[in-house]
């Protein structure tokens, strides 16, 4: 039986979508694949009202390669990156594996890096680059990625802003130039409700100028490189086309919804998880830093969570256990993509019944 998936992704993906990647395939240097991708760049352009100095690029990876391409490409000596949970760990861990010096701002899981946390060591010492998560997925904990934005923005005209939003943009709201940040991107798995395998990016003027000055930045990872295929609606690599018709069909998706509605919607359907997760629980982030898309919630009853994703999959349905060391002490509810209230409800009263809440 299908389980439906309500984990923070691959979320479910529907059949409209998974259809389009029965097309028949097209060369990658034909003028059908430019036609195709210059379509999709300029949805993305449209529904996340890019300016002429952002640039959506489209790469045939999962997210990870970004924390890759910001190490080699972005970051020229020193990077501050904010670790609160496993992804932003990783993405410090990703730029020290890549030869660059890394400074962290770390707080407790659960917990949300506060902008006068970035103030303080940005006046300490000299960096860069700052690299933040945006909803860290392990925690479901949001970071005020406007507010460091504005912050950089306002007073640190050379410093890039690099900032994953895996599984909140098209979710939650991303509008790049409004934040002020350089590099932001997300999985194809997550918000926008396609099968995993690209991650879709923009990328401002300012970090492709950067990475021209930075050295040894690889072959895959190499953001000039990207943006010199860019300018002919190519890429460097042979994509995932077949993914590429599903994207362009979700980014028609998007925008007759409009951003406004799908926002709205992400809100909504928060807003009902964490009520329900209230009721009979705790939640887990710190107040006011909630995930719009996931929520995480803290195990106060002590219920066996294996158990519950074992009955709920039984009734077509499949949640998440916490994240590493947070596994039964915390469960996660993925409310992304194609989601809306009236069906996440039914899931959580399934959960009222097996729990007998
Ligand atoms: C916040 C965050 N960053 C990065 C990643 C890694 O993305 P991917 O698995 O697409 O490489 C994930 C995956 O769940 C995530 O949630």
């Amino acid at each position: 039986m299908h389980k439906k998936l309500l984990i923070p992704g691959p979320t479910e993906v529907s059949q409209e979508i998974l259809r389009e990647q029965s097309r028949y395939l097209i060369g990658h240097r034909e003028k059908a694949f430019s036609d195709l991708y210059g379509e999709i760049k300029s949805k993305l352009t449209k529904f996340f009202e890019l300016s002429d100095s952002y640039n959506p690029t489209v790469t045939t990876s999962s997210g990870t390669l970004w924390f890759d391409i910001v190490a080699r490409s972005i970051v020229k000596e020193k990077a501050l990156v904010c670790v609160n949970g496993a992804f932003s760990s990783r993405f410090a861990k990703t730029i020290q594996f890549c030869g660059k010096k890394v400074d962290v701002i770390e707080v407790d899981w659960g917990k949300a890096i506060k902008t006068s946390m970035v103030a303080e060591k940005l006046e300490s010492s000299k960096y860069d680059t700052v690299v933040m998560c945006h909803n860290e997925s392990s925690t479901g904990v949001r970071n005020p990625i406007y507010e460091v934005g504005d912050l950089i923005r306002s007073n640190y005209p050379d410093l890039l802003f690099a900032v994953d939003s895996v599984s909140s943009m098209a979710g939650d709201k991303i509008i790049p130039k409004t934040i002020g940040c350089d590099v932001v991107f997300a999985s194809s798995q997550k918000c926008f409700a396609l099968p995993p395998g690209l991650c879709i990016s923009i990328v401002s003027d300012r970090a492709i100028e950067r990475a021209n000055n930075v050295s040894n930045r690889g072959s895959y990872t190499d953001l000039v490189k990207i943006f010199d295929f860019e300018k002919k609606n190519q890429t460097p690599f042979t994509p995932n086309i077949s993914l590429l018709y599903a994207l362009n069909k979700r980014m028609d998706l998007l925008i007759k919804e409009t951003y406004a509605r799908v926002y709205e919607r992400h809100l909504e359907m928060a807003k009902c998880t964490r009520d329900w997760a209230k009721t009979h629980f705790e939640l887990f982030p710190e107040p006011g830093f909630e995930s719009v898309t996931l929520t995480c919630i803290k195990n106060t009853l002590e219920k066996n969570i294996k158990e519950l994703i074992e009955k709920l999959a039984l009734r077509g349905f499949m949640i998440s256990n916490g994240y590493g060391m947070l596994k039964e002490k915390t469960f996660r509810i993925g409310h992304m993509g194609e989601w809306n209230t009236i069906e996440v409800k039914k899931v959580l009263d399934i959960i009222d019944d097996i729990w007998g809440l």
